[in-house]
């Protein structure tokens, strides 16, 4: 069947990774990404474009920086300063070098790199993904030395000339870092700041956050936490300047491990449904909780009978509840099981292109969750409970058609 998602973003019939330059400007939701403008797999890394004011229908622009010789355009993201565009990006040389670079747009479509690019170069090869935000007056960047561990905050008036201020490294490790984001956000009247990290290593890849405070150089945070348990979701980003103070998330919906072989085309690779994160308490400690974007809910409203294609699943129960989503001979199954959430993909559909995909997802549920929501898609799943998010690609011969549901399990159903 046609995977192509029916409430989830991609390319048009191109590869795309990491969300890039997420930013609000005059009501539009701008969203770049990483993208190959020359076919399905990654290479020729460039920053496609697309705008929404809905968070669910986007409109394709043309590539907005393109590779160009020997530079690759890899992830970064972008401000307004003195009423321009200003995306802030690594430029991956051919020779391995990485440095951070600018390119200006007038109308929010049209870049120019600057001439004083590289702006920020260390010589290194692993100096990578530039977050870019506003600290009092002046512009703070997070940015990874990758194969070290290591996050470097610089600042900046002019966003050309950035000198360090401050570094976070974590116990010794191995892996690699990635796609560092920064921001504050409020929990009754304290002020936190969410540190999130995309982590490669021998377990995976995966997206962890940690919850702490921020000077405006140094950042000092408590243990890390798993954004998200699935296997789906990495290279996470949030917009800059929503509106209302709001913070909102959406990630590259893969693992890259076997983000190359999952089997759609013309297009490879979807973001995730845009989530609005928020702090909350839980055994004394702030963690953060990810719900399905205002957006997102208002347009899955009308209840209905049926599982229609693409739905907002509500999932109740008061002790062990299973669901199966089904379609023929395909299964996804979710269950709560002695207070743990399973999403298991295994009989989900095509699993075999790959033998890391077929996995089940076992989490337990904070304390007091009674229900979770569900976004299925044509080729996802996203089960968010609190401060517990599971994140599965699926790939059913057919959209699951019906709910099976066991045990306490109670079910609302929501179509656009
Ligand atoms: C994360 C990542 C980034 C890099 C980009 C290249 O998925 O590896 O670190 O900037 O993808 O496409």
């Amino acid at each position: 069947m046609d995977f192509r998602p029916l409430a989830h973003f991609t390319a048009e019939d191109t590869w795309l990774n990491d969300p890039n330059g997420l930013i609000v400007r005059d009501g539009l939701w701008h969203l770049f990404f990483q993208n190959n403008p020359h076919g399905a797999d990654w290479g020729n890394m460039s920053w496609g474009h697309a705008t929404s004011r809905d968070l669910l229908t986007w409109e394709h622009h043309p590539v907005a920086i393109r590779h160009e010789g020997p530079e690759a355009i890899f992830s970064g993201s972008a401000v307004v300063h003195d009423g321009r565009l200003a995306a802030v990006y690594t430029s991956a040389y051919d020779d391995g070098r990485q440095a951070q670079s600018l390119a200006w747009s007038e109308d929010g479509t049209t870049f120019v790199k600057d001439p004083a690019n590289p702006v920020l170069d260390r010589g290194s090869t692993g100096f990578r993904d530039p977050k870019v935000f506003r600290y009092g007056d002046s512009w703070r960047m997070v940015v990874v030395e990758a194969d070290a561990r290591e996050l470097l905050v610089y600042a900046s008036d002019d966003l050309r000339t950035w000198s360090p201020v401050g570094a976070f490294t974590d116990e010794p490790g191995v892996g690699i870092w990635e796609c560092p984001d920064l921001f504050p956000l409020r929990l009754g009247t304290e002020e936190f700041w969410v540190l999130v990290l995309s982590v490669q290593d021998a377990e995976g890849s995966r997206v962890v956050h940690r919850v702490g405070s921020f000077d405006g150089a140094t950042f000092t945070g408590g243990p890390p936490r798993l954004l998200d348990v699935g296997p789906d979701c990495y290279a996470v980003s949030t917009w800059t300047d929503a509106p209302d103070g709001r913070r909102v998330l959406v990630g590259w919906m893969a693992q890259p491990t076997y983000a190359g072989a999952t089997p759609t085309t013309p297009w490879r690779g979807a973001m995730t449904a845009p989530r609005d994160l928020s702090l909350a308490w839980e055994d004394g400690a702030p963690v953060l909780v990810q719900e399905f974007s205002p957006e997102v809910r208002s347009a899955f409203s009308r209840e209905v009978a049926d599982l229609p294609p693409v739905a907002l699943v509500r999932c109740g129960f008061d002790g062990d509840a299973s669901w199966e989503f089904a379609a023929g001979p395909d299964v996804l199954r979710l269950a709560v099981e002695d207070g743990s959430l399973v999403v298991d993909r295994r009989a989900s559909g095509s699993v075999d292109f790959h033998p890391d995909f077929a996995r089940v997802d076992r989490v337990p549920l904070p304390s007091g969750v009674a229900e979770f929501s569900v976004f299925l898609d044509r080729c996802s799943v996203e089960v968010l409970a609190g401060s517990v998010a599971v994140t599965q690609l699926v790939f059913p011969a057919q959209p699951y058609r019906e709910v099976r549901t066991g045990g306490t399990a109670r079910t609302t159903i929501f179509a656009r």
